[in-house]
This record gives C-alpha cells, sequence and structure tokens, in this order.
C-alpha cells in the first residue's frame, strides 16, 4: 500500500503550518540556530513532539531496544519500521520525519538499500531515511540523493555494528578522528542533508561540524554540533537503564506510570472506581 509523501513540496501548507523540509533543517546550520530531533515511534507520541514545536523526528531502530524489547538494534526489520515510521507520520503535520534503515537492508547491495528506502517513503510516508556508515556508504547515498530521496548519515558509535565494536566512545585516536573526518566529508559529499554522530568526544564532534556545510546532530558528541538527538525513552524516564552518559531525562514517566497504575489498582480494591460518574 502506498501513502502520500509526509511533505511532497515545500510550500505545501498542512493544517496551518507549513510541513518542514531538508532545506528548512539546514537553515539552523546556516543560521547558527541549535535544533532538537527526537525519537518517536508512534503516532500520539509523534503528535505530542510536532505539536512542541520540533523540527525533526527520528523513528530510529532504536525502536528495538526502546520499544520492542531487544538487547540491541539488530533484530529490527524492515517490516518493524515501516509499520512505526507510519504511525509517526500519522501523527506528525510540521516536523521533518526521517526512518532508519534497519541492520541488514541495505548492507548486501545498493539495489537492496534503494528498495528498502523506497519503501519507508512510500509505504510509511516518512521525508528522509538515515543510515549507518561513512566513506563505504558514500556511493548508496548519492544513488538515494539521485533517485530523490534525502539521507541522514549517521557515523561514529554505530549501534548496528554492536557485535563488532560494541557500545564504545570513538575518535578516541588520531587515526580514528581522521578516519571521522573522512566519513563525515564524504557523506556530505555525496548528499546526505544532515549527519548524526554518535558518542565521540566533544572536540571531535567540534571538528566534524567545522569540516562539513551540512548540520551535524549530535548524541554524546559535546555541545558543539548544530543539533541534539536523545531517544524519547530517556528524556521522558521511561527506561529502567542503565543509561548511557549523555542521557538526560526531564521526566520520570516510570514512577508517573507505576504511581497511576497502584492508585486504580488500590481504588479497584476498595471499589472507590468505578464510581456512579464512570458508570452507565
Ligand atoms: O536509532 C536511533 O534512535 C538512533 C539515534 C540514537 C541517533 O540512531
Amino acid at each position: 500500500m502506498s501513502v502520500p509523501s509526509q511533505q511532497s513540496s515545500s510550500s505545501e501548507a498542512v493544517g496551518h503550518q507549513k510541513a518542514l523540509t531538508v532545506r528548512d533543517i539546514q537553515d539552523y546550520k546556516t543560521r547558527g540556530e541549535r535544533f532538537l530531533m527526537l525519537t518517536a515511534y508512534d503516532y500520539p507520541t509523534a503528535q505530542i513532539l510536532d505539536q512542541a514545536g520540533l523540527p525533526l523526528l527520528l523513528v530510529g531502530d532504536s525502536l528495538g531496544n526502546n520499544v520492542l524489547g531487544y538487547p540491541s538494534t539488530v533484530p529490527v526489520t524492515l517490516d518493524d519500521m515501516v509499520h512505526h515510521a507510519a504511525a509517526v507520520c500519522r501523527g506528525a503535520r510540521r516536523a521533518l520525519v526521517v526512518g532508519d534503515l534497519p541492520f541488514m537492508s541495505y548492507q548486501v547491495s545498493p539495489e537492496d538499500g534503494m528498495r528498502a528506502a523506497g519503501r519507508l517513503l512510500k509505504e510509511a510516508g516518512v521525508t528522509a531515511v538515515k543510515l549507518e556508515g561513512g566513506v563505504r556508504c558514500a556511493g548508496l547515498v548519492a544513488r538515494l540523493v539521485d533517485a530523490g530521496i534525502p539521507v541522514m548519515g549517521h557515523i561514529g558509535l554505530t549501534p548496528q555494528s554492536v557485535n563488532l565494536l560494541g557500545y564504545r566512545v570513538q575518535g578516541r585516536q588520531a587515526e580514528s578522528v581522521d578516519r571521522l573526518l573522512d566519513d563525515a566529508v564524504a557523506l556530505a559529499g555525496a548528499g546526505a542533508f544532515s549527519i548524526v554522530v554518535e558518542a565521540v568526544p566533544a572536540e571531535v564532534g567540534k571538528r566534524i561540524t567545522e569540516a562539513v556545510d551540512v548540520p551535524t546532530i549530535g548524541i554524546g558528541a559535546g555541545p558543539h554540533t548544530d543539533g541534539q538527538v536523545l531517544v524519547i525513552n530517556d528524556v521522558l524516564g521511561l527506561n529502567a537503564g542503565p543509561h548511557p552518559r549523555f542521557a538526560k531525562a526531564y521526566a520520570d514517566l516510570r514512577s508517573v506510570i507505576t504511581d497511576a497504575a497502584k492508585s486504580l489498582s488500590a481504588e479497584i480494591t476498595s471499589g472507590d472506581y468505578p464510581g456512579p460518574e464512570h458508570t452507565y
């Protein structure tokens, strides 16, 4: 099944608000204005974050660890991504929605990657896709962009490679910094409209940001990247932990949900719920 793309033209008005385009995201860097991207995996969260004015929502394959109960992003399938990305797109009116290409949907051949990205745009309605890797992905990025598919790169710690590299801070040695700079330049040169930089020292995040003219979006990459991205579960305090060093909770929904469930349970035991006002 095909659905209309979330943002079909730069001038399209959705409700009272214009849907953002990749050009709008690039303009943040031009203006020197920092911005936030959060992950979203479902309709209500997307709607709330969209109405809160976030310019970018990422349907990350962190869906695996945060929603589906997997130990990593590796088991996440393209069908999982399409299903959740479609729900997010239904909730987002203005924010630009990016969908992750999951592990093994683009590593075997560029043709696989093209088809997988096509499904995320045509069936889920995302505006852009994200993939992990730098120089080795530049050919695929160029082909996707050539086909009209905006691409967000992702370098540094790349969770899909956890079985090879672990969850380790990248860019601590000079050669690895050089490789990261090459990766960023290759992605930008291939036409990526932005680049996620994960788990690198702040100075490396700064150097990568200065090396490319597309926005960098850091997660555990220090304060100098053009934007920041965080996982919504971490921001809302939903996950039990352990939490990565860069995670910061702005709410404690785990306690809120626990307290609500316990209060309701207690009222059912006492007979206070349902009351006359809840009864037909
Ligand atoms: O999958 C994801 O949520 C991500 C972000 C952590 C950048 O890739």
